[in-house]
């Protein structure tokens, strides 16, 4: 059997993202896989955009990037409470697409962000926003990195044992989901 092909899509768009960096460890953690990541820089969603010109390439890109993953890990930061707009931007986007890419897929959710909850309220905001695409969106355990510019080394390893913990269950319950 190939490797499954996991598609990781960060929720920051800074080089320096810790949940970049806690995406990193989370495809450590799920194990030998082709590795996608997503781009999310895409347009502001306009439906003057859609009726128009159409579909933007990137979002078809993403929407495919979706489809052809066996699964999906979302890593989000905490904007003011809630996931940032650049990730809500990219689920409405891709809402837009045809065939349902997200359907039955297996997702997990992670985040990590400076607060002392760890996104606690974003994971959640985010696990609602995907709720009208039917993927299989694990209920956990949950991996919420809290302190997040010093949860990780200078190799960008977590350093809590209990992160890892988390991240790594929660990776072989993902790669479990695979085929299911
Ligand atoms: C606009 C904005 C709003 C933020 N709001 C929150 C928040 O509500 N809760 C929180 O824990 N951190 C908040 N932060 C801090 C982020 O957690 C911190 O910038 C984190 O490093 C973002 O993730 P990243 O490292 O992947 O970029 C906010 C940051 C920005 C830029």
């Amino acid at each position: 059997m190939p490797d499954p092909t996991l598609l990781t899509i960060c929720g920051a768009l800074r080089k320096a993202s810790t949940n970049r960096l806690l995406l990193a460890e989370a495809a450590r953690a799920f194990g030998p896989a082709t590795t996608v990541d997503a781009n999310l820089r895409l347009p502001l969603f306009d439906e003057d955009i859609e009726t128009g010109p159409g579909i933007p390439a990137e979002v078809q890109a993403l929407a495919d990037q979706i489809k052809a993953a066996d699964a999906v890990v979302i890593s989000t930061p905490e904007y003011n409470k809630a996931l940032p707009g650049v990730l809500k931007n990219a689920l409405d986007w891709v809402s837009r697409t045809k065939g349902g890419p997200w359907r039955d897929k297996p997702v997990a959710v992670i985040s990590a962000a400076d607060g002392r909850a760890g996104g606690d309220r974003s994971q959640f905001s985010l696990r609602l926003a995907m709720m009208p695409f039917r993927a299989q969106v694990l209920p956990g355990p949950e991996v919420m990195v809290a302190h997040s510019r010093q949860a990780f080394d200078g190799d960008g390893r977590l350093i809590e044992a209990q992160y890892v913990k988390a991240l790594t269950e929660l990776m072989e319950l993902l790669r479990a989901e695979i085929g299911r």
